[in-house]
């Protein structure tokens, strides 16, 4: 499917799950279009991830987002190349002169977040740099692919600054206590086989193989039920909220609720019967 360039900052693709069927729902691209600031994110490209995060989220054709970085354009003549990144960080030229009144404001209704709150399965497409609000966004996201050339990390404290995308809470929970110090407070950058290591990415692949690798895992994951989707993202999330007898319970009555969908019926069914399930999405 061609893809379909939204203003100059996210390019979007529609790509369809099964291409026999037009109702089987979409994955998604969108694509952080700055790629001589190492698609850092400024003010625009911000407003744009929310822009397409609330996109995903009323969209009923999209079973999957995928957020990715913009490759580099080709150098002009007798210049170097710019690196392949995700996304280098907020854009710290927007730091300059700003106090913490308009600073808290304006992160508090921000594009980690956004996509934080999207019910619907997310994956990162890591190809380069992944630092600050980059990693923070990667880390926004549910799953992380990535390239053997990415580098990670949180370097706020090399600008007199911590993460402030959520990155000291979510990197915590996702890689523990220790290594997420490590990351914050001395600002390092680690390659991706470093992070893979420890869990803060899912895969490591070639640049070659990174597109196709990410579409067929969002594939498969959107060729299941909508609606089960979104239950199996909010038990996960039960985990990182409450204490684990809690969870459990929890978890009980939202797998219990299941048994009055229609898509457990049709799931059992088909494969009693050995047939491909056709979902309903509720
Ligand atoms: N905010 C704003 N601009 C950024 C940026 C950011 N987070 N990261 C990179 N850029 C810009 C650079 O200023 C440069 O712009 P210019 O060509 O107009 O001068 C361009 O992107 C290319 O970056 P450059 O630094 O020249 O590339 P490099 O290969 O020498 O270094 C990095 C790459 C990633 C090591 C370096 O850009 C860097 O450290 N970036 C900041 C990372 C960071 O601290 N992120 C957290 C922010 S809270």
């Amino acid at each position: 499917m061609g893809g379909e360039l939204a203003q100059d900052i996210l390019l979007e693709e529609l790509i369809l799950i099964d291409e026999d069927d037009e109702n089987k729902g979409k994955v998604v691209i969108f694509t952080i279009n700055r790629p001589d600031k190492l698609n850092a994110l400024n003010n625009s490209v911000v407003e744009a991830i929310k822009g397409a995060s609330s996109r995903v989220m009323s969209d009923d054709s999209i079973r999957v987002a995928i957020f990715a970085g913009a490759p580099p354009n080709k150098p002009l003549e007798g210049k170097r190349s710019k690196p392949n990144s995700f996304v280098a960080g907020a854009d710290i030229s927007e730091f300059k002169g700003k106090k913490s009144e308009e600073i808290f404001e304006i992160f508090s209704d921000n594009c980690w977040e956004a996509v934080w709150k999207i019910e619907k399965p997310t994956i990162a497409m890591i190809d380069g740099f992944a630092l600050g609000g980059g990693c923070e966004l990667a880390m926004s996201c549910d799953i992380r692919m990535a390239t053997d050339r990415s580098m990670f990390g949180q370097p706020e404290i090399n600008l007199g600054l911590i993460p402030g995308g959520g990155g000291t809470q979510r990197l915590t929970h996702l890689v523990g206590y220790g290594k997420s110090l490590e990351l914050i407070l001395s600002g390092n950058f680690i390659d991706a086989e470093e992070a893979f290591s420890f869990g803060l990415i899912n895969h490591i692949c070639s640049p070659d193989e990174l597109r196709n690798k990410t579409i067929e895992l969002a594939k498969t994951i959107g060729s299941k039920s909508s609606h089960t989707l979104k239950i199996a993202k909010s038990a996960v999330r039960i985990a990182l909220n409450s204490p684990i007898d809690e969870g459990i319970q929890k978890e009980l009555r939202v797998f219990s609720d299941l048994f009055d969908t229609e898509d457990k019926e049709i799931g059992v069914n088909a494969f009693l019967e050995k047939k491909t399930p056709h979902w309903k999405g509720c």
